[in-house]
């Protein structure tokens, strides 16, 4: 037995190949684990009428973290028709596992990391070093959600909200409703972990990202708590942006951006916007972190269009795996994993398609192996 159990979740399209790619890195540097690989995705909504199986629920329950490759999610009606005939009608609503996931276990972090590593010719800019912190359980992503809306809520909306006027009249097929819902407690200790994180790392700087004077109460609400928070670190200076002016100064000037931390929605946003400024899909990693465990992962989905192929990048799903060996506390192997990466893109000698090469998914892993052997 491993010093570590680590759950293996492959997923859909090219998950399994950028994990298969992982695994390669994972084992050049020597990480003392047991790999425990579990269920999820596409295929088990189509022929179970469950995404995430509680099987791999209970497999998360008893293992230290998780390593996930990607899956496919495809809208309600879509999902319906590609289930097994004998599960049809019976009701069942596909609900994307990642995001079940991360309600399920709290993993209320979402730590987007992005850094140029210098050389990459897909670099925005050289020296980009940002560091994004995803609220990643509330918010609009909560699930709380009305399609068609119910006529026992438009009543009491119409009773108790002045704007809800509006749409007062419209029947309840002709307009949807998402709820934003956002804690004190939830931006609380997001905030913390931002703070904390920069505190420990040495960087400049935290920006609250938010919509505070559109947005007034959810938005507002997630605002003054990380502002309180910020006060008690007073090492730490923080300023705070509107989303929607930030996306504009990020890309004009990204090095006047340190800590981005962010409610969920925005978070997600600005991650993809700050991924692509790093090299794109193929560069960015994602962890997933709460109290008792941690789910890593690239940013990226299944890509089916490339799946089978072994082409696409492997870099992110690596870079995941280097986040989940700091979070196992093995930092110094998690130095050694980052360092392979950064010599092999300075390098320039292997490249996938994305970078202009033609290398395949696992020759890059093994060209990062090697960087690490020596
Ligand atoms: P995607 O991220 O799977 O791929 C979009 C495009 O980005 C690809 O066609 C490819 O050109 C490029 N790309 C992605 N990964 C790459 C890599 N490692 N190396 C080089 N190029 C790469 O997004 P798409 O096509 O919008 O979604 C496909 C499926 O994945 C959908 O079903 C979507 O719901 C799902 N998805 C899942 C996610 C997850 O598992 N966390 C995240 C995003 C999407
Ligand atoms: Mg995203």
């Amino acid at each position: 037995m491993g010093k570590f159990r680590i759950a293996w979740l492959p997923g859909d399209g090219i998950g399994g190949e950028v994990l298969q790619a992982a695994r390669i890195v994972l084992d050049s540097v020597g990480l003392d684990a047991e790999y425990l690989p579990g269920d999820i995705g596409w295929n088990f909504w189509c022929s179970e009428g469950d995404a995430f199986p509680q099987r791999t629920i209970d497999l998360l329950k008893a293992t230290d973290a998780a390593m996930f490759g990607a899956i496919t999610s495809k809208p309600a009606r879509a999902a319906e028709a590609e289930l097994a005939p004998e599960l049809r009608g019976q009701g069942l609503v596909y609900r994307s596992p990642i995001v079940r996931m991360r309600q399920l276990f709290d993993l209320y972090i979402c730590l987007r990391p992005c850094k140029a590593y210098p050389g990459n010719a897909l670099n925005y800019r050289e020296g980009i070093d940002l560091v994004v912190f995803r609220e990643n359980t509330e918010d609009l992503y909560c699930g709380v959600e009305f399609t068609p809306v119910p006529s026992e809520l438009a009543a009491l909306l119409a009773r108790i909200s002045g704007p809800f006027g509006a749409f007062q009249q419209l029947p309840g097929d002709q307009y949807a409703v998402s709820c934003k819902i956002n804690t004190r407690k939830g931006s609380e200790r997001i905030t913390r972990r931002a703070f904390e994180f920069a505190h420990r790392f040495g960087r400049k700087k935290v920006t609250i990202v938010h919509k505070a004077n559109v947005v007034r109460a959810t938005d507002g609400l997630f605002l003054e708590v990380a502002k309180e928070v910020g006060e008690e670190f007073p090492e730490i200076p923080f300023d705070e942006a509107n989303v929607d002016a930030l996306v504009m100064w990020l890309l004009r000037n990204p090095f006047n951006y340190d800590v981005l931390l962010a409610p969920n929605l925005y978070g997600d946003i600005i991650s993809d916007l700050c991924a692509q400024m790093v090299g794109g899909l193929g560069f960015s990693c994602s962890g997933n972190i709460g109290e008792q465990l941690g789910v890593f992962e690239p940013a990226h989905g299944s890509a089916p269009k490339y799946a089978g192929q072994f082409k696409v990048n492997p870099i992110a799903t690596i870079l995941a795996a280097k986040m989940m060996l700091d979070w196992l506390g093995e930092s110094e192997k998690a130095v050694k994993v980052e360092s392979a990466v950064a010599h092999v893109i300075q390098e320039g000698r292997v490249k996938t398609y994305d970078m202009g090469g033609n290398h395949k998914t696992l020759e890059m892993a093994e060209a990062i192996a090697r960087a690490i052997s020596g």
